[in-house]
């Protein structure tokens, strides 16, 4: 098949999260599954940074409104012979320091950016000559494609494919002022509760979940919990509605990023049976983190955007009595200002047990996965979650709460028959962390026990080709239906 694959990050080029980890990936996964990918990005300053070379495909002019804005659509060279890489460039608009705005804060424009890249990648399409099958679109920032596919481009034969809207995170709506309306060149009886329409505002991301012909969300157990006002974010009837057309595929890990036995990030190497390596990355970590090294002492991890998301209402009350746990924690991550206070001041009152960097550095994320002893995902709502994948590849055990990608790929130790991969815990409550973490500290303490449960997490396989076949199976169910109604 032929898939467009627009999606506003991606690893190596540009990464706030774990959707650039996805579109990094997976379409590498399909693309080895023979299909041929297209996949688009905007063209961003630290992308131009990284690529010296770049080759101008197309000029485009898209109407915003009044205004006639002019881009073009730039290639990039990929490590795949089917897949094929986009940018596209508007230097007003991607030419910043940041992809969406400094840390916590927004460009004040950002619906206007990603309209216009939307409609871009559409003008592609007919600029490079594509024949599209599927249009695969992911969040707000790419969410008006769908909407554009039925109805600026419905009547035009080139857009005959179908398309799958990808949910990562239903918190990010993309919602802006309705003067943005006329900007998108869609008619304003678009404009309803049915559609765009949201408290009379507009709703980008609703619009994809409107307007696709079939949506998806990164794991099971989040396309059900999304249907619940808990996790719906307020489009829970929405998504109701849709039912029977929305999916969960659990996302992959990139095992070649993600592995402790040749991660280049890390200057020990380990794997199952030889595990010598890891006992160094901990040294190393607590050193990079300006914390002594204590071999006995468990060290728990985190890396993570530093948002209300990921359970920090949890773990700042929790570590205001960090003395009570004989235990070592480490935090790498970026984000709300008063969260970074947070974990600022704890680090200050406890400085030989909890250590903060903030700021963003993969090579950081790597160390803590390789060196830590458990890692920590604590989080409200987590649609798929990759770090508790990643830590199991590196024996790092992971503790987590019940909740979507978490609980689909977390299992509890099972202490009788040594079953589980990890430590979980359900009410969202400090009290119920606190008693998981006691539970895991405890078992730590029997060397033989540990070793079975990182054992069972270092054999688990969540590689990428498992999900891309359920992607394919997907595209092909929306493509056959899309042919059979056109
Ligand atoms: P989310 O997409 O909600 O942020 P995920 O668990 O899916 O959560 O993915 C987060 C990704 O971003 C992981 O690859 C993680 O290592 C990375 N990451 C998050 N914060 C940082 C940081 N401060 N430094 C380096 N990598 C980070
Ligand atoms: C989102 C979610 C995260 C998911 C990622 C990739 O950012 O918060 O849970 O793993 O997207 O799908």
């Amino acid at each position: 098949m032929n898939i467009l694959f627009a999606v506003s990050e991606a690893t190596p080029f540009a990464k706030t999260g774990g959707l650039a980890d996805v579109a990094g990936a997976l379409p590498i996964a399909l693309a080895e599954r023979g299909h041929r990918v297209h996949l688009f990005l905007p063209l961003y300053r630290e992308i131009k940074e990284q690529q010296p070379k770049l080759t101008e495909t197309a000029s485009i002019t898209i109407s915003l409104g009044a205004e006639e804005v002019v881009g073009s659509i730039v290639s990039l060279p990929s490590e795949h012979p089917n897949l094929r890489i986009s940018l596209v460039r508007q230097d007003d608009f991607f030419d910043r320091p940041f992809l969406y705005g400094p840390a916590g804060k927004e460009y004040l424009d950002n619906g206007i950016r990603f309209i216009f890249f939307c409609r871009a990648v559409l003008e592609a399409v007919t600029a490079l000559d594509l024949k599209i099958d599927i249009y695969h679109t992911h969040d707000w920032q790419t969410a008006l494609i769908p909407v554009y596919l039925k109805t600026l481009y419905k009547d035009l034969p080139r857009y005959r494919g179908g398309s799958l809207f990808t949910i990562h995170n239903l918190g990010y709506q993309g919602i802006q002022d309705k003067k943005l309306m006329p900007m998108t060149g869609l008619d304003w009886q678009e404009f309803t509760f049915e559609r765009l329409e949201f408290f009379d505002r507009l709703n980008l991301l609703k619009g994809g979940l409107v307007y696709a012909d079939a949506l998806s969300t990164v794991s099971q157990a989040y396309s059900r919990e999304i249907e619940r006002p808990e996790f719906g974010f307020g489009l829970e009837s929405v998504l109701q509605l849709r039912r029977d057309d929305l999916y969960g595929i659990l996302n992959g890990v990139d095992y070649k990023e993600w592995n402790p036995a040749d991660d280049p990030l890390i200057s020990n190497h380990f794997r199952l049976g030889r595990m010598a390596g890891k006992k160094l990355c901990k040294k190393k970590l607590a050193t990079a983190f300006n914390l002594p090294h204590e071999e006995r002492l468990p060290l728990i991890g985190m890396v993570s955007r530093l948002v209300p998301q990921k359970g920090f209402d949890l773990i700042l009350p929790l570590l205001k009595k960090a003395v009570e746990f004989t235990a070592q924690f480490i935090f790498l991550g970026t984000g709300d200002p008063e969260i970074e206070k947070g974990l600022t001041t704890l680090a200050r009152q406890y400085p030989s047990q909890v250590a903060f960097i903030q700021g963003y550095d993969n090579r950081l994320a790597h160390l803590i996965e390789a060196g830590a002893d458990i890692f920590l995902m604590p989080s409200h709502y987590e649609p798929c979650g990759l770090n508790q994948m990643y830590s199991l590849r590196y024996g790092t055990v992971p503790l987590v709460r019940a909740v979507g990608g978490l609980d689909d790929s977390i299992t509890s130790f099972n202490l009788e028959n040594g079953s589980g991969n990890g430590f979980k815990f359900s009410a969202y409550t400090t009290a119920a962390l606190e008693q998981t973490l006691k539970e895991a500290l405890q078992l730590y303490q029997n060397p033989r026990l540990w070793r079975k449960l990182r054992q069972n997490g270092m054999r688990n396989d969540f590689s990428w080709s498992q999900s891309a076949i359920k992607y394919e199976e997907l595209y092909r169910k929306v493509d056959f239906r899309n042919k059979e109604h056109g």
